[in-house]
């Protein structure tokens, strides 16, 4: 796959929710503090859709930004691919959702079940889908209503997470710019360590299942910092040398934001300056897979990614999922 490049991003959209809860909103719900959740997450606020809206409605209005940005409507779509843990319901799939509302009448529609790697899984397979020749336009969302699973008396959790959505449409390329490696993996042995027990077929809704918190997310966060560090380092040298490049070489290295404390430790990994690292936790709190695609599209429209900058894209999630992308803009 060295340096070929097929495909590249023609638009990019996102879609945050009004509804903004602070730490110190949080400081009334659960025993914490601004000051506990700041330092060890780097989180100040997170978004909260409205209880009226659901998922599909957050990820069409990202996704209709991102088709405007590429100049094409949505029926010119071959394929929606949507990365989302918290979908509308467990079928139909919150991509037919979203191909309904935005009448891609064209495309064929799946959500992507890879936690917060679901975009960059979902980059990586509109990549493959266009060399392969299967389709030419394909929306890809990393949308999630992450406070709707969230255990808001569980104080370890419910500091992190918030809503959000993220979109790319991405096209065949015109061999100057585009994506120059994509990279996948997964280690299912460490699926425990994060994830929401209930729900699926092993423990079907019941009053058991509620009595006992099984549909909010679990995790052991102290494991998972570990392993989400070595894993996105991994992750990103992999990216690097796919595509021939150093990590000097990049302009912006985009992370999944999970913690401050985690970006912080890669970017050092990578020996990487500051003003090359892309942070916006302290808005948004962990969107899971939404978070990539809306910083992407935060730091195009800011003009903060021009073209012809190199962007190396890396996600870690639960799963365990990670992996990355490097992008010529
Ligand atoms: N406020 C105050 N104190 C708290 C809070 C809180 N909100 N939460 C935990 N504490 C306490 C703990 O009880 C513990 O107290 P103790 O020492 O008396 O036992 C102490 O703070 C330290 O707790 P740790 O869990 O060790 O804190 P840590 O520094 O590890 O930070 C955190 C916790 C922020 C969760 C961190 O481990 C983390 O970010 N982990 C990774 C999360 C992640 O990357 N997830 C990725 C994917 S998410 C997805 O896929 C959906």
């Amino acid at each position: 796959m060295k340096n070929s490049v097929s495909s590249m991003i023609l638009g990019t959209g996102s879609a945050i929710p009004e509804k903004v809860l602070t730490n110190f909103d949080l400081e009334k719900i659960v025993d914490t503090t601004d000051e506990w959740i700041r330092e060890r997450s780097g989180i100040e606020r997170r978004h909260i859709l409205e209880e009226s809206k659901t998922n599909s409605d957050l990820a069409t209005l990202a996704g209709q930004r991102a088709l405007e940005d590429a100049g094409i409507t949505a029926k010119e779509l071959d394929f929606i691919i949507i990365g989302t843990v918290t979908p509308d319901s467990v079928f139909p799939s919150t991509a037919c959702r979203v191909q309904a509302k935005m009448g891609a009448v064209k495309a064929a529609a799946f959500d992507l079940c890879a936690a917060c790697s679901g975009f960059l899984f979902g980059l990586s397979l509109a990549y493959s889908l266009i060399q392969s020749g299967q389709g030419k336009k394909i929306l890809v969302i990393g949308s999630e209503i992450l406070t709707r699973i969230t255990d808001w008396e569980d104080r370890s959790t419910c500091v992190l997470f918030g809503d959000g959505a993220g979109a790319v449409v991405v096209g065949p390329s015109d061999h100057k710019r585009g994506i120059l490696s994509v990279y996948m993996k997964s280690d299912g042995r460490l699926g425990d360590l994060l994830y929401m027990p209930g729900g699926g077929v092993s423990f079907p809704a019941s009053h058991e299942t509620i009595d006992k918190r099984m549909h909010f997310i679990k995790m052991k966060g102290r494991e998972v910092f570990k392993h989400a560090v070595r894993t996105m380092t991994d992750a990103a040298v992999h990216g690097l040398t796919e595509a021939g490049y150093e990590a000097e070489d990049i302009d912006l290295l985009i992370t999944h934001q999970a913690n401050i404390r985690i970006i912080n430790a890669i970017a050092k990994r990578l020996k990487l300056p500051k003003e090359k690292v892309v942070v916006n936790i302290q808005d948004y709190g962990n969107t899971s897979a939404a978070s990539i695609p809306i910083a992407l599209d935060q730091v195009r429209r800011e003009g903060r990614l021009k073209d012809g900058d190199l962007c190396l894209l890396v996600a870690f999630g639960g799963g365990f999922t990670w992996g990355s992308s490097m992008i010529k803009f």
